[in-house]
C-alpha cells in the first residue's frame, strides 16, 4: 500500500506498509525492491524533511520511507521489544554512543536515548548498516531480535544497537519528533 497527498502545494508525503509475521526475516528483502520501485521522484528525494503518517502501524511492525535518499525504518515495537533493549547495560555494547542527531553528541546508547517517545514504543532509524551500507532484513531478525545484515553478518538489537558482526556504529537516528499524535516528520 501507498499513499500520497500534496501538503502547501510542494510537499508530498510517502507512507509504506510492511507486514510482519511468520517467515519475517525474509521480509526486508523481499520489501525493499518494492519499496525500491515506488521511489519519490527527484524532487520528492531533494526534500530535507518529509511528514509520514504512522496512525497505521501496529504494535510489533514497522514500515520503510525513503528519505534523503535512503531508507529509513520505522518501527513500533513490543513490550518484550522494549523489555529486552532496557535489559542491556551500555557497558555491554560495542558502540556505547547514542547516535542520536537530536541528542548532544556524547549520550549514551541507553534504550532510552534511542527511542522518539518517552515509553521506548517507537524507534525510528537509517535503514543503513553501518558497515558497507547494505540495508538490514528487520522484524526480529538476528541473534538480538532485532535486524541483521547478512552480507557480513551483523546483528543490531531491538534498539537498532550492534551487538555482533564487523559494523562499527549503531545505526543511526535521523532528526526526527512527533508533531501530532500520528505524524511524525524526519528531517
Ligand atoms: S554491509 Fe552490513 S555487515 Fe557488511
Amino acid at each position: 500500500m501507498s499513499h500520497a497527498e500534496d501538503h502547501e502545494g510542494t510537499r508530498r508525503d510517502f507512507l509504506y506498509y510492511a507486514t510482519a509475521g511468520a517467515g519475517a526475516v525474509t521480509a526486508g528483502a523481499a520489501i525493499w525492491p518494492l519499496v525500491n520501485q515506488m521511489n519519490p521522484s527527484a524532487d520528492v528525494q531533494a526534500l530535507s524533511t518529509i511528514r509520514v503518517d504512522v496512525s497505521g502501524i501496529e504494535v510489533g511492525t514497522q514500515i520503510t520511507v525513503k528519505f534523503l535518499g535512503k531508507p529509513v525504518f520505522i518501527r513500533r515495537r513490543t513490550a518484550e521489544e522494549i523489555e529486552m533493549a532496557r535489559a542491556v547495560a551500555v557497558s555491554d555494547l560495542p558502540d556505547q554512543g547514542a547516535e542520536n542527531a537530536n541528542l548532544p553528541t556524547g549520550s549514551l546508547a541507553t534504550d532510552e536515548n534511542r527511542t522518539l517517545d518517552e515509553n521506548g514504543e517507537w524507534l525510528v532509524m537509517m535503514g543503513v548498516c553501518t558497515h558497507l551500507g547494505c540495508v538490514p532484513l528487520g522484524d526480529g531478525a538476528g541473534d538480538f531480535g532485532g535486524w541483521f545484515c547478512p552480507c557480513h553478518g551483523s546483528h543490531y538489537d531491538t534498539a537498532g544497537r550492534i551487538r555482533k558482526g564487523p559494523a562499527p556504529t549503531n545505526l543511526p537516528i535521523p532528526n526526527v519528533e512527533f508533531v501530532d499524535e500520528s505524524t511524525i516528520l524526519l528531517g
